[in-house]
């Protein structure tokens, strides 16, 4: 049926478009490694410079024409995002090392490329005796860690729950009058939250009584082809009010990809862009000062949505960092052939922070959305963080993600090279995503030493019910990077152990076979703090078809943007 579909959408197009429109058909058609992706850029290039007008619509028809997506979502999507795309396209060389990560990271072709060098500076040389932060064994102190709630304040109750779109659960235009499936309360696994899920979570936090609980981002839903920034804007506001009506200690939070609008487009200064997401740091500055104080509130405004805070009464800092601007989903990134090794100053700002912490004698914990390791990062920026992260790693006392929405954990060695227990030198943690489009909803409750700072026993907890008599452990045992190591060893022998965290990545809710295979790639991933080192990397293709089926590293978070509507018109196209 898509054949008759094309046919006619392409015979519009081409009576509209004419030569170029069909160029960009054929080079559709002919996707299929770097050498014919960039030729598609080049076909993309040529419309791109007519205006943004005639790239939506070219860019759309064939969208619908090739039935890679609902017709709303084709064109919702490219409108929010076309511009983007088109603006980058203008500006670079369709065979430069930037036109090659753009293919990268809209379908997992040209992704070899050397990183390029950066020696991050810094103010001072390491100590060479460095403080010491000893544990004097007393009782822990309790954190949580929430992650990925991905609230829909438009959950409709009875509407369509088995729909074709990326979230379900929601009257839309195009609903069919009698659902085959009717939402009910309290959420699906097509869907994202309800705003009482939300509740539900808050209410089971507050119950336990953290000390203080950090949130790593992605307020908003998934409906990424409706999400205009009256939206986005809305609700992170309502979200920020929902906590603080739950929550009586303070929340350390940080932004997401899908916490602006078009979803994951976080514009650079350079691009001198009219929509910088300047409107998320500024609601986010309102909306959070009540937890981080004025200074943080002024710098969250003043430095890309990033700011550190102490945590009253103790000598811990929480650095917030927006790792947006290390996404390969951001095509913001993709504007200019020149080289930029820190996109809005986000590493220098890591490094003052951290040199400040590391001055008072104090420590810090690291918090973001995206976890550095996996392939949707940028490997130059994860490299540069990387140096960042050995230079001050007495003063790192933790590090905390979310983004995949798994219950996942990622190694840093002081030599990649040789993974051993000896050299892992931190980890970082990722939490749970609360809705249930990826997994079963969840959080984490971590306990703390209080003189350390480190992670000394941590429980996954669900916020149903049934997990609230559940015993939570009380021993006091350090989770060091070298008990994360031994652990990876652990997987590496025992079958029934790693099948055991294979089940647990999504709480038993979205559980993927993992054979041998899978396993030495999870395994290698694990011990990848660094995305340089995992295993993810796609031959040409693999990604693009990876996207389309539920496979074991399917990002949580990705999988509606411009990469999968073009992925999906690559592979209609064959
Ligand atoms: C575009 O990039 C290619 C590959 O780096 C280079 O050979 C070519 O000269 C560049 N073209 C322009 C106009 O800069
Ligand atoms: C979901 O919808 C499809 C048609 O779009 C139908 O074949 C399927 O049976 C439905 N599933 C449920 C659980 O109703
Ligand atoms: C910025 O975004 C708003 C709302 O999403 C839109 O109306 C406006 O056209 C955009 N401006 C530019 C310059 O892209
Ligand atoms: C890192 O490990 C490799 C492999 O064991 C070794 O050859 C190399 O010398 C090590 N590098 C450093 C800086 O110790
Ligand atoms: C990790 O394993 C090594 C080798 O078996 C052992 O010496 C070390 O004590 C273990 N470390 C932790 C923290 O479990
Ligand atoms: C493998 O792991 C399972 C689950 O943790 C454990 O019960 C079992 O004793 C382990 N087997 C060996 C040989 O260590
Ligand atoms: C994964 O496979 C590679 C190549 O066969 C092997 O060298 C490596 O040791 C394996 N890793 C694990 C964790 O099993």
């Amino acid at each position: 049926m898509w054949f008759a579909f094309l046919l006619a959408q392409v015979f519009v197009a081409l009576v509209a478009g004419g030569a170029a429109t069909e160029a960009l058909l054929s080079a559709v058609q002919n996707t299929d490694d770097c050498p014919t992706c960039l030729a598609l850029l080049g076909a993309f290039q040529t419309i791109a410079l007519t205006g943004d007008d005639a790239f939506i619509v070219e860019f759309t028809s064939l969208c619908i024409g090739l039935g890679a997506a609902d017709p709303d979502v084709c064109t919702g999507l490219i409108e929010l995002e076309g511009p983007i795309l088109a603006h980058d396209l203008r500006l670079i060389n369709t065979t430069g090392q930037t036109a090659e990560k753009l293919c990268d990271a809209l379908l997992g072709m040209c992704v070899t490329h050397p990183i390029n060098p950066f020696t991050v500076p810094f103010p001072k040389p390491a100590p060479s005796n460095p403080k010491k932060f000893i544990s004097r064994g007393r009782p822990p102190i309790r954190v949580a860690h929430l992650s990925d709630v991905h609230i829909d304040r438009m959950y409709t109750i009875g509407s369509e729950a088995n729909c074709t779109k990326p979230i379900c659960c929601r009257d839309f235009a195009d609903s069919p009058a009698i659902p085959t499936e009717p939402a009910l309360p309290n959420g699906n696994s097509h869907c994202d939250s309800p705003i009482s899920l939300a509740d539900s979570l808050l209410e089971e936090v507050e119950r336990l009584n953290p000390q203080f609980s950090i949130f790593t981002g992605d307020v908003v839903e998934g409906a990424v082809w409706l999400v205009a920034q009256p939206e986005a804007t809305t609700d992170l506001q309502a979200f920020n009010e929902q906590m603080a009506s739950k929550l009586t200690a303070p929340i350390f939070p940080s932004i997401g990809n899908h916490d602006t609008a078009p979803v994951n487009e976080f514009a650079r200064t350079t691009s001198n862009a009219a929509n910088n997401s300047q409107f998320v740091f500024d609601t986010q500055s309102a909306g959070w000062e009540q937890w981080i104080g004025p200074t943080a509130a002024f710098e969250v405004d003043h430095n890309s949505g990033s700011y550190w805070a102490k945590v009253p009464g103790l000598d811990l800092r929480i650095i917030a960092v927006n790792t947006q601007y290390w996404y390969k989903q951001n095509f913001w990134l993709y504007d200019s052939d020149v080289v930029q090794p820190d996109p809005n100053g986000i590493i220098a700002f890591l490094v003052d922070a951290l040199q400040a912490t590391e001055d008072a004698g104090e420590r810090a914990w690291i918090i973001g959305h995206i976890p550095l390791g996996k392939e949707d990062t940028m490997q130059d920026q994860s490299n540069y963080y990387d140096q960042v992260l050995q230079r001050y790693i007495n003063t790192i006392a933790g590090q905390f993600f979310g983004h995949s929405h798994k219950d996942q954990f990622e190694i840093a060695y002081s030599n990649y090279s040789e993974q051993t227990a000896a050299n892992a030198v931190s980890v970082g943690l990722i939490g749970p995503a609360l809705t249930p489009t990826s997994g079963n909803p969840a959080f984490k409750f971590y306990d703390i030493d209080p003189d350390t700072f480190s992670v000394v026993d941590s429980s996954p907890t669900s916020p149903t019910p049934s997990s609230k008599s559940a015993p939570r452990g009380l021993r006091m045992n350090p989770l060091s990077p070298a008990f994360w190591h031994n652990l990876t060893e652990v997987f590496a022998v025992n079958e029934t152990a790693f099948q055991m965290f294979n089940t647990f990545l999504s709480r038993g809710g979205a559980v993927t076979a993992c054979d041998a295979d899978c396993q030495n790639t999870t395994i290698c991933d694990m011990r990848a703090f660094r995305s340089q080192d995992n295993c993810d990397t796609p031959t040409p293709g693999f990604q693009m078809r990876r996207r389309s089926t539920t496979s074991h590293e399917h990002d949580g978070c990705e999988g509606s943007g411009l990469a999968h509507i073009l992925s999906s018109m690559v592979e209609a196209a064959k």
